[in-house]
């Protein structure tokens, strides 16, 4: 044992975690600095919002998005926006956005219709996807024969597809985002996936334990659901309020960025905090996913998702920039008058 060790015996608990907790801020701070200038975010960086995260049970993310908002200032909605969700007021945006403040998610009375879910559906059957545990080739999925208990689409695919980008420029649930973010949002990706009921005990790769999402200082998802949910097909599922700071055990958080079994996660939340999302095809509901969440394991069937992200920054997880080939010239005008909304997208040239 040399000094160092020996010393580092006697310094109090109390110490060596604020001395961890700088540690990780320096890391974070540098990482952010780095990311501004490179558009990067290196591994280190990576982890120190996770671990923030967690050592200050979401409280260091909350106040870090409050800088972020500074340098993007959303744009300003004065009137009504039309959307797939229908006509929003002011009024109303602001009772989605407290929903989403108190609750985590927001659940909408329209759905899309039934053409744009019988389009998606097609277009799901018809496109290769990806499967565990590679993720390498691409295969198209055979409901008569699923080899994976999830199917993951690839980004460019969604975001070529022409319904999806008539989704994605959605000015009324662009605005919800922007309202949740506090500044104008970026968007992240579209992504769609089969659930299937290959494996009927709960899967990991298809999230179905209980999990906090942590790629982003803060995000907002909109999902859609494309074919009905029941309880029989995999229902998403969330602990409603556990978004918050403060709101989930440390017992929890200490075990770092894991996930948890509903015996072990369900004592800490009342019954009906526990909330699961059956829905018609066209479904959809926004959630901040720093809540608890997870899919419930199939019994039979599948269950096809689109899901949407808005970010306010894109530091942390590094991805690749969507890369729009196919652009519809509405889309192309939408990104060009909305510059940050499109800050993750190559747009092909005309
Ligand atoms: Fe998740």
């Amino acid at each position: 044992m040399n000094v160092k060790s020996i010393a580092a015996k006697f310094i109090p608990a109390k110490i060596k975690k604020a001395i961890k907790f700088k540690k990780q801020e320096q890391i974070f701070v540098a990482g952010y600095q780095t990311f501004l200038q490179t558009g990067k975010t290196s591994h280190e960086a990576y982890m120190s919002i996770i671990n923030l995260y967690c050592a200050t049970n979401g409280t260091y993310s909350e106040q870090f998005n409050s800088k972020i908002k500074l340098t993007n200032p959303p744009v300003v909605i004065s009137g009504n926006l039309q959307g797939v969700i229908g006509n929003y007021s002011l009024v109303d945006f602001e009772k989605v956005n407290t929903e989403l403040n108190k609750n985590g998610y927001s659940h909408f009375d329209k759905k899309l219709s039934k053409e744009v879910c019988d389009k998606l559906y097609n277009f799901a059957l018809k496109t290769s996807a990806r499967i565990p545990p590679s993720y390498n080739e691409k295969i198209t999925y055979n409901p008569e024969k699923p080899l994976a208990e999830i199917y993951r689409f690839d980004l460019n695919d969604l975001a070529n597809n022409p319904d999806i980008q008539q989704l994605m420029m959605d000015p009324v649930l662009l605005n919800i985002a922007r309202n949740y973010l506090g500044c104008e949002p970026i968007f992240d990706f579209p992504a769609m996936w089969w659930s299937t009921a290959f494996q009927k005990q709960a899967s990991s790769e298809a999230a179905q334990l209980y999990h906090f999402d942590m790629d982003r200082v803060k995000w907002l998802k909109m999902f859609f659901y494309i074919n009905d949910v029941t309880m029989e097909n995999g229902p998403h599922c969330y602990i409603q309020g556990s978004h918050l700071p403060d709101a989930k055990p440390a017992e929890m958080l200490k075990r770092g960025y894991e996930r948890i079994p509903d015996e072990e996660l369900h004592p800490y939340y009342k019954p009906e905090d526990v909330k699961i999302v059956c829905g018609d095809a066209g479904a959809i509901f926004a959630g901040d996913t720093k809540c608890w969440h997870k899919g419930i394991p199939l019994k039979k069937g599948h269950r096809l998702v689109l899901e949407f992200e808005y970010t306010s920054s894109m530091f942390g997880t590094n991805t690749q920039k969507l890369e729009i080939e196919n652009c519809s010239k509405e889309f192309r005008e939408f990104c060009n008058a909305n510059k940050v909304f499109a800050g993750n997208m190559n747009l092909k040239k005309d």
